[in-house]
């Protein structure tokens, strides 16, 4: 399904004269992790969210190498704050598999049996998900993202809110993805997770993309003067130094 093409795409609303996101031209291959860092504002969520066509550009094209839909289909999302049915942490995995509908009821008992296992859940099996910790939560719904085996898994800044020991959980697990056939499309703030997950970087500042390149490229010579202001954690979003 990859490349994943955005041609001058941008977003912008009514109610503003500046563009959320302006004029993207990018294009995603199918290796690696690819995290997606700029401060806060930058405009990854709304990357993210074009992306798995939550949301559609006022102007330019995003476009997979298989149809849309097809493409969509075989996408999982994860977002900062974990949404979930609210029943039983099997049945939020169960559904998941339902809405797929390519596995007997036995051969799902055993992948979602796996999945709580692997995701150390399975003592939560019959708790119902909204009683759950906010980390125990956030793994359930990287592993309800995940069971279906998605071919792309859009994680938005999915720690942010979480202790290190729930965020050390969902990495070493985000790390075992990486190795699989899911390519892990992720935005973050956080650079130390950045520089441990990333195999590409993708910079975005004011709505623009700055950078598109190798991590250890972006990690160790950012190109861009506002790639090495964010990299020294002295980069803010209101920052109108026009160095762009
Ligand atoms: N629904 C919306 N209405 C108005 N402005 C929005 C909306 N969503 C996002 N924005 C604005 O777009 C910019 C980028 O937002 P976002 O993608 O959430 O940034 P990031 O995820 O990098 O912190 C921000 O300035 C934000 O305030
Ligand atoms: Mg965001």
């Amino acid at each position: 399904m990859f490349p994943l093409i955005f041609e001058q795409v941008s977003l912008g609303l009514n109610s503003q004269p500046k563009l959320l996101l302006d004029s993207i031209n990018v294009r995603i291959e199918k290796a690696g992790t690819l995290l997606i860092l700029g401060p806060n504002g930058a405009g990854k969520s709304l990357f993210l969210r074009l992306a798995h066509q939550l949301i559609k550009p006022t102007q330019g094209q995003i476009s997979w190498a298989i149809p849309s839909k097809l493409a969509r289909q075989q996408q999982a999302m994860v977002f900062q704050h974990p949404i979930l049915l609210n029943r039983s942490a099997y049945a939020n995995l169960e559904f998941a598999l339902k809405l797929k509908n390519e596995h007997t009821k036995i051969e799902q008992q055993h992948l979602i049996e796996a999945m709580l296992e692997q995701m150390n859940l399975q003592e939560h099996a019959k708790t119902s998900a909204n009683v759950l910790s906010f980390g125990e939560q956030q793994k359930l719904a990287l592993a309800r993202a995940m069971i279906i085996k998605p071919k792309v898994l859009f994680l938005d800044e999915p720690t942010a809110s979480l202790d290190p020991s729930a965020s050390y959980q969902i990495e070493q697990f985000l790390s075992e993805v990486a190795t699989t056939s899911t390519k892990i499309i992720m935005a973050s703030h956080d650079l130390n997770q950045a520089k441990r997950l990333a195999d590409q970087v993708l910079f975005l500042h004011q709505g623009k993309i700055l950078e598109h390149t190798e991590a250890a490229l972006f990690f160790k010579k950012p190109q861009s003067k506002l790639g090495k202001l964010f990299l020294a954690g002295e980069l803010l979003w209101k920052d109108n130094r026009s160095l762009l």
